[in-house]
């Protein structure tokens, strides 16, 4: 039965979610705000300053929108200004967090049901880390696989705010990986990223990171890993940094030009 028949809530059932992914998410849904709320808040504060003024009159998709309304991702100003917002997202939970504001869609941002060109930016929020990663799998292949498709979409590019940690705690990941066999949440190095963006060729146009500490008081206490929310540190603690790049989309060769 189709959604508008039923008048429920849209199901991932279609979707290439592992149930250890769709539980993570359920349960994230509720605790995001109380423990996330505040560093989202700040990197959103920083996004609105510098990278969505461009935005003004285009579309724009937020991908792993994670239910953040219009105006609290762009902020008001800008959210009056742009054509249209569109939210994806592939966990129902997530993606209704705060409710239905429209232009929400249940969707796997590696298969965007969107044409070519057809938005402005692409947008992605601490989106990245939760693709998850297996044992065997090559991680840049899957971002990688995740960049060309978002910029198969846009006209103009990407704007990438995402979380890094440092090389050494990356590897520590790949150790436990290779002992459980899949993390639903991959945390990957800012070397991680500047290889990627080498090997795939992408013209990153900005590029700056900031540490958790310019983002929120050292004396914050925060879970560190959501899967163990019981465990709490302060801030100063915690080796997080998060990475705000500009990927612009290269202009394809005219076939037809002399
Ligand atoms: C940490 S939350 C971030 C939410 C929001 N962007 C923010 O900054 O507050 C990550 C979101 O990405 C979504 N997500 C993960 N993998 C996805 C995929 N392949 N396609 C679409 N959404 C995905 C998750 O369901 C989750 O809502």
């Amino acid at each position: 039965m189709r959604k508008s028949e039923a008048g429920e809530k849209p199901k991932e059932k279609t979707l290439a979610l592992t149930d250890s992914q769709r539980q993570l998410m359920e349960k994230f849904s509720r605790l995001y705000h109380r423990w996330y709320g505040e560093v989202t808040a700040s990197l959103q504060q920083v996004l609105q300053e510098r990278y969505y003024p461009r935005f003004e009159g285009g579309v724009v998709l937020d991908v792993g929108n994670g239910g953040t309304a219009p105006d609290v991702q762009l902020g008001a100003e800008t959210a009056r200004k742009v054509d249209r917002f569109i939210a994806l997202d592939n966990s129902s939970a997530m993606l209704t967090r705060s409710g239905i504001f429209g232009n929400q869609i249940l969707g796997d941002c590696m298969e965007i049901p969107l044409a070519s060109d057809s938005v402005d930016y692409v947008l992605a929020n601490n989106t990245l880390h939760h693709f998850g990663l297996g044992k065997g799998q090559d991680p840049m292949e899957k971002i990688g696989a995740f960049f060309r498709e978002a910029l198969r979409v846009s006209r103009k590019g990407l704007i990438i705010n995402e979380l890094v940690i440092p090389k050494v705690a990356e590897l520590v990941e790949r150790v436990i990986l290779q002992a459980v066999g899949f993390m639903p949440v991959f945390v990957f190095s800012e070397s991680f990223y500047r290889q990627t963006f080498q090997r795939l060729e992408l013209n990153v146009a900005e590029y700056e990171t900031k540490s958790l500490m310019d983002l929120i008081s050292p004396f914050t206490v925060v879970p560190p890993i959501l899967e163990y929310h019981w465990l709490r540190v302060p801030a100063l603690v915690i080796p997080y940094s998060f990475a705000f790049f500009v990927i612009e989309k290269k202009a394809t060769k005219d076939t037809h030009s002399s």
